[in-house]
């Protein structure tokens, strides 16, 4: 019987992709960079299975052009990047990767959030401008942790994790923002339910870990950086988009909040001459919170399980869109 014939955009852990390649016929775009749209899309002209990253725009013209398109997994937790309703539409299931990046997202949420509060870059930066000429008593003055108040925006999985490490390890007091209440966050964390004003009013780390929607969108504009402490830090390891970046950079100049640590932007990548990257308050890495060897692992397999169910019509391992099973393309 002829295998499936599927496309991978990106080579990703040999974990998933032998799997892949064992059991489909597939192209593996070879990557660095993801492949070009027009290429892309001329590649799912006929497959029946596309393993995407986040960088892929998969909407319903790339839906349109492959035809006997069955499933999408990408390979990520976020899908922001896929037209879901356009794929139920069409009768394609969408798979994601839920569950095994909690911890290490967690883990860069908190290292973006201390390495900004105690101005980690910018006093790096000094040393290697010359300015360190002696130990400084009033120098690099940063923000206290112990006791402090940690406002989550979105305590899902990710958001709860950091706020374990923030309640347990700092004796953080924990605030957070979201549509459904956390019971479990409350009885274990002591975390409170709070409007989103009063979060940004009272906390001194806000740290986002929502989806990003058009509810989402633009959250933290110039009206949310008024409403900060002028010593608060901001940490985003969610989407860009949820940050209108404008009104962060004006933020951060003008000393409306303390500093930022930004493991997504908007736009990604940064240009290296964006103005962002040449305020001393602002720490940026380069969406990198997910790449722990455990986390790109999992991640590779869940992808892999996700490709090779979704090929032979059986539930998806983390499926995004189980309510198409009644129109799904055989
Ligand atoms: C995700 O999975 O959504 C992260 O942003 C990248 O791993």
């Amino acid at each position: 019987m002829a295998k499936p014939k599927v496309f991978v955009t990106r080579p990703f852990p040999d974990v998933g992709l032998k799997r892949v390649l064992a059991e489909c016929d597939a192209e593996v775009w070879p990557g660095p960079l993801p492949p070009p749209r027009e290429v892309l899309l001329e590649k799912v002209r006929d497959i029946e299975g596309l393993l995407s990253m986040l960088t892929e725009q998969i909407d319903a013209e790339l839906m349109d052009a492959a035809p006997r398109l069955k499933v999408i997994s990408n390979y990520a937790v976020g899908f922001n990047n896929i037209d879901v309703a356009a794929a139920t539409e069409r009768g394609i299931a969408v798979g994601n990767t839920p569950g095994v990046l909690t911890d290490a997202t967690a883990d860069m949420a908190f290292c973006l959030l201390i390495a900004a509060a105690r101005r980690l870059l910018e006093s790096y930066h000094d040393i290697l401008a010359g300015k360190w000429r002696t130990w400084e008593p009033m120098g690099w003055i940063g923000q206290d942790l112990v006791g402090r108040t940690l406002g989550v925006v979105g305590m899902g999985r990710i958001g709860t994790a950091l706020a374990r490490r923030c309640h347990g390890g700092w004796g953080m007091r924990v605030l957070y923002y979201d549509v459904r209440a956390n019971e479990e966050a409350e009885r274990t964390l002591g975390a409170q339910r709070v409007d989103f004003d009063t979060l940004l009013a009272e906390s001194d780390f806000v740290s986002i870990h929502t989806v990003l929607n058009e509810e989402t969108r633009g959250m933290f504009g110039r009206d949310a950086f008024r409403k900060m402490k002028r010593t608060a830090v901001l940490v985003n390891t969610a989407r860009g988009p949820i940050v209108d970046t404008d009104a962060l950079v004006e933020a951060l100049r003008s000393g409306e909040i303390f500093a930022a640590g930004l493991d997504v932007t908007d736009p990604e990548p940064l240009p290296p001459d964006h103005p962002l990257l040449e305020l001393p308050n602002a720490v940026v890495a380069p969406h990198i919170a997910s790449a722990t060897v455990t986390s790109r692992n999992a991640m590779a397999e869940i992808a892999a399980d996700n490709l090779l169910l979704g090929l032979q019509n059986k539930p998806l391992r983390a499926w995004v869109n189980p309510e198409v099973e009644p129109r799904w393309r055989r």
